[in-house]
């Protein structure tokens, strides 16, 4: 098959909800249609209430072995769908930012009685920042929740985003009986997972004959009615407002009944963009051109605990992947011999033979690959657009058995390579500060750097608040060095970092230097 097909065929998405909306659940749905799982329950739940590092570590390990966590490869109807996992605590959220530039479009799962939730609110902003197509799916209909109307009506205000309904809920909570599928005119009866039969379907041409009484009775029969003509006057799907992240299609259903996710998947695939061209410093890369390209958006410590790797996540954007292949990496300005790449289905891991645009290929990291790395096949290509966020929490580690400083900065160094926190070294002094944007962040290195670097440390707080990088003409921040060296520090790519007290001493700062741009997130 040529380039054009295998990339045309390829579908890269992520699902983005609040906690307790249904991720897992439909996650487990969707590959169980995609035959990459064979029974319910083999994904295990995450749930989003957990507090403790250890918790969180060990829920990460159960999901490292029951599923590959970062991504789930499926064929589904001739299309390669490679879903792409997004963690579930809030404190890892700048993981899940970065997991969404390397998707082409998003699923959004909605609580059906909260609408847009909070968390939800935030990841849409960022799918907005590239335009991410999105589709909607409002889940739990067998439970009472907002008339869907209400609920198109709040995503639209909250979101910003036009809805066109693509299914249509019959009754919801005790009386719910179905959805109707508005482009194929079929009416899906609901069947309550526990019951274990096949969802019955009914084509109907006519919504106004008497076959719709019989079906529904004549208050939902008469209620789907008028709901159809309301709709009609709505907008109707457009499949280039949807690719320009203008509107978004919305189904509606039950993940836990496995009931509505077929359509939604069935129609998910043919409108789902394949892979887009990606930008870089220097130009536009598109998926069809020959070489391979791609970047690094993950980086994910103890997927194999035996083996104490470090597995680093390739987005392909360009080009073929074949076994044995030699990669430049750019940043290093070096090829590198790439044996033994691993590809990754829902539970097993495999060698790479081939990979597409698209695809996500996993390379073994033993150190000197970062987050927001390039690989080419020789050209000096930087893609640009993976966020960096200004941390809000700062600590300094304090080493309990003082034999071991190097191993400190090693452990301290990799973790923050790896995105886990991020690592400041000061201009003057010898006090690294470690910044991050939730407190369980320090718990999960603290607990890493003892298990994998075998290094005692704790964390003790520091009275800094604000982080920004700064750039700016070279005169400028001379004078900056000079004069506010010691609130200067370079993170892990040697930016420029300025970190005080609080916002208000940053901005005081800043108002010094007008020349100068003091940035709360940058791109790596
Ligand atoms: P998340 O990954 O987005 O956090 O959500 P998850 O799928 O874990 O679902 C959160 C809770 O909502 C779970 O219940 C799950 O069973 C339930 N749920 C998911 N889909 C539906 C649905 O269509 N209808 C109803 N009524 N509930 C749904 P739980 O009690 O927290 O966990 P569990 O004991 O069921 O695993």
């Amino acid at each position: 098959m040529s380039l054009a097909s295998q990339a045309g065929r390829r579908r890269t998405f992520a699902i983005i909800s609040h906690p307790d909306a249904g991720k897992t659940t439909i996650t487990e749905k969707l590959l169980l249609f995609g035959g990459a799982i064979q029974m319910a329950g083999a994904v295990r739940a995450k749930r989003a209430g957990r507090h403790t590092a250890s918790d969180f570590l060990k829920v990460e390990q159960e999901r490292g072995i029951s599923v590959s966590t970062a991504v789930m490869t499926f064929e589904y109807a001739d299309r390669v769908v490679n879903l792409l996992d997004t963690p579930g605590h809030e404190d890892f959220s700048e993981d899940t930012y970065r997991v969404l530039t390397a998707v082409d479009s998003a699923l959004m799962v909605l609580d059906n009685a909260k609408g847009v939730e909070e968390r939800t609110r935030a990841l849409m902003d960022v799918c907005r920042l590239r335009d991410t197509p999105v589709v909607t799916f409002s889940n739990k209909l067998d439970r009472e929740g907002l008339d869907p109307f209400e609920l198109m009506e709040h995503v639209e205000r909250n979101l910003n985003i036009s809805c066109a309904p693509m299914t249509w809920p019959i009754g919801m909570g005790k009386d719910f009986e179905g959805v109707y599928d508005i482009y194929s005119r079929r009416v899906i009866f609901y069947e309550p997972a526990s019951r274990g039969r096949k969802n019955p379907q009914v084509v109907l041409d006519d919504l106004d004959g008497e076959a719709l009484e019989q079906l529904l009775g004549s208050r939902l029969a008469d209620k789907l009615r008028e709901d159809i003509e309301l709709i009609d006057a709505l907008d109707p799907f457009d499949l280039e407002a949807f690719r320009a992240g203008m509107q978004t299609p919305v189904f509606f259903g039950s993940a836990m009944n496995n009931f509505g996710v077929k359509e939604l998947l069935d129609r998910f695939v043919e409108i789902a963009p394949s892979p887009l061209g990606r930008q870089t410093l220097t130009r536009e890369v598109k998926p069809t051109e020959e070489a391979l390209t791609g970047f690094i958006f993950k980086i994910q410590a103890n997927l194999d605990k035996a083996h104490h790797d470090r597995m680093a996540f390739l987005r392909i954007t360009s080009g073929q992947y074949q076994r044995k292949m030699k990669l430049f990496h750019v940043r290093e300005g070096r090829s590198v011999a790439i044996n033994n790449a691993t590809t990754f289905l829902a539970q097993d891991r495999v060698v790479t033979e081939e990979a597409w645009p698209g695809d996500i290929i996993g390379l073994h990291n033993h150190g000197g690959i970062r987050i927001g790395d390039t690989f080419t096949e020789g050209e000096a290509l930087k893609f640009t657009g993976i966020p960096a966020f200004a941390p809000e929490l700062f600590r300094r580690a304090i080493l309990l058995d003082p034999l071991k400083a190097k191993s400190l900065v090693k452990g301290l160094e990799q973790l923050s390579e790896e995105g886990a926190a991020q690592l400041f070294r000061p201009l003057e002094g010898s006090d690294y500060v470690l910044g991050a944007l939730g407190a369980l962040q320090f718990d999960v290195i603290a607990s890493r750097l003892e298990s994998e670097y075998r290094v005692k440390a704790r964390f003790e707080a520091l009275t800094l608040g604000a982080a920004r990088w700064v750039r700016g003409p070279e005169e400028i921040l001379t004078r900056l060095r000079r004069e506010n060296g010691h609130r200067l520090y370079t993170d892990i790519a040697g930016n420029l970092t300025l970190i005080a007290q609080s916002a208000w001493a940053v901005n005081y700062v800043q108002e010094q230097y007008p020349e100068l741009e003091f940035l709360a997130n940058v791109e790596i």
